[in-house]
């Protein structure tokens, strides 16, 4: 009977750990929590999150709180923003550092907060041939999904709406290996091979221009 019962403990425990493990977004976060969290991120993200060119910081509206979270974590873990020449990483690790944000319920709270931001369009920077970029936005639509509003379930960021610059120089990092570098970044590892086919400049624009015309 005794370990019949334990065995059932030890079984719910897995349950949870599971559970845990599986998902951030099981905690909806606390808005009005995360607005106290936020005004020191104002300076380069804007006090809407809609992103400053001139600082290299993208825009946040209408980013997914998964990914927001996702994010602060790796900076945090040394899995981003750590590579050789990466200054805009490093700025943004040392934010994502700070004491009050240590905890999960401290990330969660401050994406819910994000999540309250209008989501505004952003001013085109890049130009392109947009249709070569649909052609090859093909096999990007796996995890981004096809009108690139993201894909949790496979762990694919929405790109629509994101500042058009700010994907330019991500896709670079990708393939300078300023990305994707660490172990625990699963994520970002997937997304190496993948822009291995955006062979120079003008395709990387060619599909930034075609998801500048995506709007989910
Ligand atoms: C000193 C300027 C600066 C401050 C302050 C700052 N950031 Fe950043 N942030 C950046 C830059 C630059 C990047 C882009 C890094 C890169 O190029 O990889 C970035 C990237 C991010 C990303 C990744 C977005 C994506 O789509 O990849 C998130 C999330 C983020 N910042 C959230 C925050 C939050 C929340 C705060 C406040 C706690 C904050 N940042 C404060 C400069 C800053
Ligand atoms: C196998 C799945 C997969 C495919 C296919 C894929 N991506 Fe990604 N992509 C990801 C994942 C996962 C991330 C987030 C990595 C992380 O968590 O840091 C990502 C991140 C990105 C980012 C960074 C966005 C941000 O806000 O930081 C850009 C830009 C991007 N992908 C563009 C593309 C483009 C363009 C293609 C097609 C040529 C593509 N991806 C194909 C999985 C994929």
């Amino acid at each position: 009977m005794k370990l019949r019962n334990s065995l059932r403990v030890c079984a719910a425990l897995a349950a949870t750990l599971v559970l845990g493990m599986g998902s951030v977004s099981a905690w909806a976060g606390d808005a009005a929590a995360g607005k106290a969290l936020y005004p020191v991120c104002t300076a380069c993200h804007g006090p809407n999150g809609q992103g400053n060119q001139a600082m290299n910081a993208p825009k946040l509206a209408g980013q997914e709180a998964w990914y927001i979270i996702k994010q602060m974590q790796l900076f945090q873990n040394d899995a981003r923003g750590t590579a050789p020449g990466d200054m805009q990483g490093m700025q943004m690790a040392a934010m994502a550092k700070g004491p009050q944000l240590a905890t999960e319920e401290a990330l969660q709270n401050l994406a819910a907060y994000i999540g309250t931001f209008p989501d505004e369009p952003i001013t085109p920077t890049v130009t392109g041939d947009v249709e070569a970029g649909k052609a090859a936005y093909m096999v990007c639509a796996a995890c981004h999904g096809d009108k690139a509003q993201g894909n949790e379930a496979m762990a694919g960021p929405r790109l629509a709406g994101q500042n058009d610059w700010y994907l330019v120089n991500q896709i670079k990092k990708y393939q300078q290996g300023q990305r994707g570098y660490h172990d625990m970044d699963h994520g970002g590892r997937q997304m190496r091979p993948m822009v291995a086919t955006l062979t120079d400049d003008a395709a990387i624009n060619n599909v930034v221009a075609y998801i500048n015309t995506l709007h989910p």
